[in-house]
């Protein structure tokens, strides 16, 4: 169902520094059902087509090298209001920004390897659900 589902990653630096049990642990007790995960590795390739939104700001290299750096872990999760609520159990892109309780004060280690992607839309949510996951990979 429309605005009940978004997508996120773990993202490189969480997951060399194996946070995949704290990071989920963190979803799924902040009320997040896990439809689909994978471990897996973007190239330089796929990680500029992901971000392309992003083409034209001046970190898009340097994300996309960051974000193809090493294996990532993909999910599609499930929740009302899953967008906007991800976004909050996220915290502020920034770090030095994000609130207390929230997954990247816990993890994110500064602007770039900030722990954790979460979608902005559900149409995003949407499209970048089907950038990983076929519907056979859902439950
Ligand atoms: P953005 O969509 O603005 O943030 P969010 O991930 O919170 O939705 O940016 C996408 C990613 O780009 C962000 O997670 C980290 C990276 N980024 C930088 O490296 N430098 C920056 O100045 C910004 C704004 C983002």
């Amino acid at each position: 169902m429309a605005g009940n589902i978004t997508f996120t990653m773990i993202k490189p630096d969480a997951v060399a520094e194996n946070h995949i049990g704290g990071i989920t642990k963190m979803i799924e007790e902040g009320g997040f059902r896990i439809v689909a995960m994978k471990k897996t590795r973007l190239t330089e390739e796929r990680a500029g087509k992901f971000y392309e939104v992003h083409k034209e700001r001046p970190f898009y290299g340097d994300l996309v090298k960051y974000m193809s750096s090493g294996p990532i872990v993909a999910m599609i999760l499930e929740k009302d209001n899953a967008v906007e609520d991800f976004r909050k159990l996220i915290g502020a892109t920034n770090p030095a920004q994000a609130e207390e309780g929230t997954i990247r004060k816990v993890y994110a280690k500064s602007i770039e390897a900030n722990a954790v992607h979460g979608s902005d839309s559900d149409e995003n949510a949407q499209i970048e659900g089907d950038f990983f996951f076929a519907a056979d990979e859902r439950f």
